[in-house]
């Protein structure tokens, strides 16, 4: 019979390994269903993943090249590097996904003001705020200000974003606003990746 003292890492390792799984599963269930697919990332994302310095991530590239599955994937990976033996214990990873359409719209001002502080506060302590197409939605001043208040928060407490788009972050001020474009080139720093190739979904066509 085993004495409780050898009982006592097993029984920890069994429920981290469980905590992890329950995490995945919960998080594929909220991932779309062509983006549930696995598939390869590039080198850069694999070490931004197990670099964990606090830094974002941007994925940029054409029309169809992967950005947004990509993203997706890397979600993925980085819950699973959360939750792995190395990392300190942080509880529970909090991970907001958004297209920039739905985020943008969920800011404006016509909404009740309570539930736009409660999301901006969310967006600002999340562990990992993902942000897809980010320079597609149309942006009214208002909003660039609400993205400044999630971004800067970040930006001075070193949390991460991963943010698609197809126009790079010297390019994105008049979407985001000069000053959110300006943290987001810092905060991606040795992390922009460009994705080149052909559009996927004309070789899926064809
Ligand atoms: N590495 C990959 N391996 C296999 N299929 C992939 C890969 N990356 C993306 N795809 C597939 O290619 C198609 C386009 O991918 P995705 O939507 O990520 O492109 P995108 O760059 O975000 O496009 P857009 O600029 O229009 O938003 C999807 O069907 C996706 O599942
Ligand atoms: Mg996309």
């Amino acid at each position: 019979m085993h004495s409780s003292s050898d009982d006592g890492p097993d029984l920890r390792k069994e429920w981290l390994h469980q905590r992890t799984n329950g995490a995945l599963s919960r998080f594929h269930d909220r991932t779309p269903l062509i983006y549930r697919k696995r598939i390869e990332v590039p080198q850069q994302v694999t070490e931004w993943v197990a670099g964990w310095g606090g830094g974002s991530l941007f994925l940029t590239g054409a029309i169809g090249v992967g950005k947004t599955h990509t993203a997706w994937e890397t979600c993925r990976l980085w819950l699973k590097a959360f939750y792995g033996p190395d990392r300190p214990w942080n509880g529970a990873a909090n991970i907001y996904t958004y297209r920039s359409t739905a985020l943008f719209d969920a800011l404006r001002p016509d909404g009740p003001d309570e539930i736009r502080r409660t999301l901006i506060k969310t967006l600002q302590e999340a562990d990992l705020v993902y942000i897809d197409d980010l320079a597609a939605a149309k942006v009214t001043e208002w909003t660039q200000e609400r993205l400044f208040e999630i971004f800067d928060e970040r930006y001075i407490n070193q949390r991460p974003v991963i943010v698609t788009s197809d126009v790079l972050p010297p390019n994105l001020g008049p979407v985001t606003g000069p000053r959110v474009a300006s943290r987001l080139g810092e905060m991606c720093q040795g992390s922009i990746v460009l994705m080149e190739g052909d559009d996927r979904r004309k070789q899926v066509a064809a």
